[in-house]
């Protein structure tokens, strides 16, 4: 049995050796830029985080930075990512390493998980990659790659627990596990993909017992989705005469946290509108996908003739979310 686990790490770490991208965060060893990075990627993919990546690490290129940065900036660069409270917990996160452990992250997963915002998986991969640490890095890609290699009928999200286990009887007990990390993750991503894994490329192969019964995309099994409830609201537009937009800012907590808007009605609670809104220009809808829901937008324009506060220039606006970004586009 130990030697099975032992040519599964072998056989993984020679085709990632040949075969795994060479991506910004990977030639790094700073916890500060692997956390930066890890972030980022759990909400979309490698190809998207990349230009976030280096445009936050130039702007805030230590940890002494970012926790020095004024929060609106952190929120513009990572304005389109989503999950902005991701956003937030960065900048208290940096904080926090700064005031209570001088400005060093602390060397361990149990010192890691109990700074904000690093949770179990975070915790792990930067105990991997930044310190070789045996962490046992378990992400979506990595729970694919297990269900299917020990056949797992257990459906998600129920079979975590158990992905979790599998995956760590199969992490080397001693050797790089910065490659570990990275290559059982990259196995996942590249080769063990959800609907057509390209199993003759495999490394593992020959021990996937899915694979032996012929049918690796049945796997992981998973509960039906819950349908997520649709969500309407108008937003309007409302310029001034020298073409500035009305924008007003988000409550500190909750979704889109700290953010900014133009004047909606319909989804959330009410609120007054700066100016009427009677006269107004159908312009378009725009429909965005939560976590847990989905929001139509019925775009309106209103031309405003009378002066208030909250004017901002087009080429000059704070933070965003994507769904007003894609609503203001439309007038363009
Ligand atoms: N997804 C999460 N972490 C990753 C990493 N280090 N490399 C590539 N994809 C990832």
């Amino acid at each position: 049995m130990g030697t099975d686990k032992n040519t599964f790490s072998k056989q993984l770490l020679t085709w990632y050796a040949n075969n795994g991208r060479t991506l910004p965060w990977r030639e790094s060893r700073d916890p500060y830029c692997i956390w930066i990075a890890e972030i980022m990627l759990q909400q979309t993919t490698v190809t998207a985080v990349i230009p976030y990546y280096e445009r936050f690490l130039k702007t805030f290129p230590t940890l002494e930075n970012l926790a020095n940065a004024d929060q609106q900036e952190v929120l513009h660069l990572w304005q389109g990512l989503g999950y902005y409270s991701r956003a937030r917990n960065l900048h208290a996160c940096a904080k926090q390493i700064i005031s209570e452990h001088e400005g060093c992250f602390p060397k361990s997963e149990e010192g890691l998980l109990k700074l904000k915002g690093i949770g179990p998986y975070t915790a792990a991969a930067i105990a991997a990659q930044a310190f070789n640490l045996r962490a046992n890095v378990v992400d979506g890609n990595v729970e694919r790659v297990m269900s299917r290699y020990f056949k797992v009928e257990e459906k998600l999200p129920k079979a975590k627990k158990q992905l979790k286990e599998h995956a760590d009887t199969l992490v080397p007990p001693r050797g790089d596990f910065h490659s570990y990390a990275n290559a059982i993750m990259e196995l996942g991503a590249r080769v063990c993909t959800p609907k057509s894994p390209n199993c003759e490329s495999c490394p593992v192969s020959k021990g996937c017992k899915a694979l032996k019964r012929g049918n690796p995309t049945d796997y992981p099994k998973k509960l039906p989705k819950k349908k997520t409830p649709e969500k309407h609201a108008t937003v309007y537009l409302i310029r001034d005469r020298k073409g500035r937009l009305y924008l007003n800012q988000r409550p500190e907590k909750g979704l889109l946290g700290g953010l900014w808007q133009p004047h909606h009605e319909g989804w959330e609670k009410k609120q007054d509108a700066p100016y009427s809104t009677q006269e107004n220009n159908h312009i378009g809808f725009v429909k965005h996908v939560f976590t847990h829901f989905t929001l139509t937008l019925d775009v309106r324009e209103v031309k405003a003739s009378k002066e208030f506060p909250g004017w901002f220039d087009p080429e000059n606006l704070p933070p965003l979310p994507t769904l007003f970004t894609k609503a203001i586009k439309l007038q363009t």
